[in-house]
């Protein structure tokens, strides 16, 4: 036996086991056969918890960002109490882009709201490129974090150029994003330039967390379910694929998420998702046929669900596990965040069934 330098032990000449990259989120995520389906929460670090809502009490949103010790602190304590496979680093869509001299504020209760939205030319300068020493702390928690976390995962994370143009154009969140494609449809070549800026600020933001040492990433992009198949392959999947693509050699899964993305799911794997985020609208085995064979699933609880008495999430567990027996790897999540009102008892309940119904012999 031998010990490599992050203390895993490994037998000379066999394939090294345990670590994060041994995972079996992870492995789920490469479609490989492990212990059991594995479970983590969008937006499980937050609102939820009463030891997030204590820590955060005089902190606003963007500058716990920008604390190393607050953001590793976040993000364990939703490993802590529910047992998660995997973490989420604690930030925000909006961080790079502020980094990236974006005035804005992540404003409780309404989201992130820009002081001068984005919609000329100049307005597309002001995005400058940023690099590691822009977003130190990022750096900084997620080495912080992988230290602590041993062999449990940490995912990064960053926003679609989509869904980032859509809070840089309207200067908030918007239902319609009307003003967003007024311009996308209006002024292509200027909306291909800022999505062009967006994707190289996203995807510096998630190589300085490659090279800090998370184990998977998660491209969020949280509207594209506003556009059509025909706009999204036009005018937005090109620059996801960038993105995508500047992270095939990093050696680490790719997942690919949205909401309302039922008409998305095939073009969104196709961008270059190692893995594609389904929301509650479709069943995943459907979304495994739209996905293909050569992409796992991540899903799909609607977070409304665990609201309601525990027999139905019970019953909406089993449902979903079936359903993702159809894919070719399984990553149980819900369709979208977790709602703050949530009883994180539940939301440790369903961790605790997901692992008892999905248990597999070792092999
Ligand atoms: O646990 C985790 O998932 C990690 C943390 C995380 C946050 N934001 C923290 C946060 C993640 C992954 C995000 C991503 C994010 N941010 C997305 C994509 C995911 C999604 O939900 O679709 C989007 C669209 C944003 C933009 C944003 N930031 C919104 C819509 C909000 C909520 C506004 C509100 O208060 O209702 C935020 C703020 C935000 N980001 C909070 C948290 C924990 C709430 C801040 C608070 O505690 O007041």
């Amino acid at each position: 036996m031998t010990t490599d330098t992050t203390g895993t032990a490994a037998r000379d000449g066999e394939p090294r086991r345990g670590g994060p990259a041994d995972s079996p989120f992870v492995r789920a995520c490469r479609r490989e056969p492990g212990p059991h389906t594995p479970v983590w929460f969008m937006r499980q670090a937050g609102r939820s918890l009463p030891e997030y809502r204590e820590i955060r009490a005089n902190v606003p949103m963007l500058e716990s960002c920008r604390r190393p010790d607050l953001v590793t602190e976040i993000t364990l304590q939703p490993v802590r109490r529910h047992g998660v496979d995997a973490a989420i680093l604690f930030s925000d869509i909006v961080v790079p882009v502020a980094a990236a001299g974006i005035d804005l504020d992540i404003v409780p209760g309404t989201g992130p709201v820009v002081a001068e939205p984005v919609r000329t030319a100049a307005d597309v300068e002001r995005i400058n490129p940023i690099g590691r020493d822009d977003v130190s702390y990022v750096d900084e928690a997620v080495r912080l974090l992988v230290a602590e976390l041993g062999d449990t995962p940490l995912i990064g994370f960053a926003g679609a150029p989509f869904t980032l143009a859509s809070y840089l154009v309207e200067g908030g969140p918007s239902r319609t994003h009307a003003k967003t494609k007024a311009l996308m449809y209006g002024d292509t070549e200027l909306w291909h330039a800022l999505c062009a800026r967006l994707a190289e600020v996203t995807l510096a933001f998630l190589r300085v967390q490659v090279d800090a040492g998370v184990s998977a990433v998660q491209l969020f992009d949280s509207w594209a379910g506003a556009l059509s198949e025909a706009d999204y392959r036009r005018y937005v999947l090109p620059h996801s694929a960038h993105v995508l693509a500047g992270l095939a050699d990093a050696g680490v899964p790719r997942i690919h998420f949205g909401v309302g993305t039922a008409e998305l799911l095939g073009a969104m794997g196709e961008a270059g998702a190692d893995v594609v985020g389904v929301d509650w609208r479709t069943p995943l085995d459907v979304a495994t046929r739209r996905i293909g064979p050569d992409r796992a699933v991540q899903g799909n609880l609607d977070p409304a669900v665990l609201l309601a008495p525990w027999p139905v999430v019970e019953a909406a567990v089993h449902r979903i596990l079936d359903e993702g027996r159809a894919a070719p790897g399984h990553v149980f999540n819900l369709g979208h965040g977790v709602l703050p009102e949530t009883d994180p008892e539940v939301l440790t309940r369903v961790v605790a069934l997901v692992h008892e119904l999905s248990a597999r012999p070792a092999a």
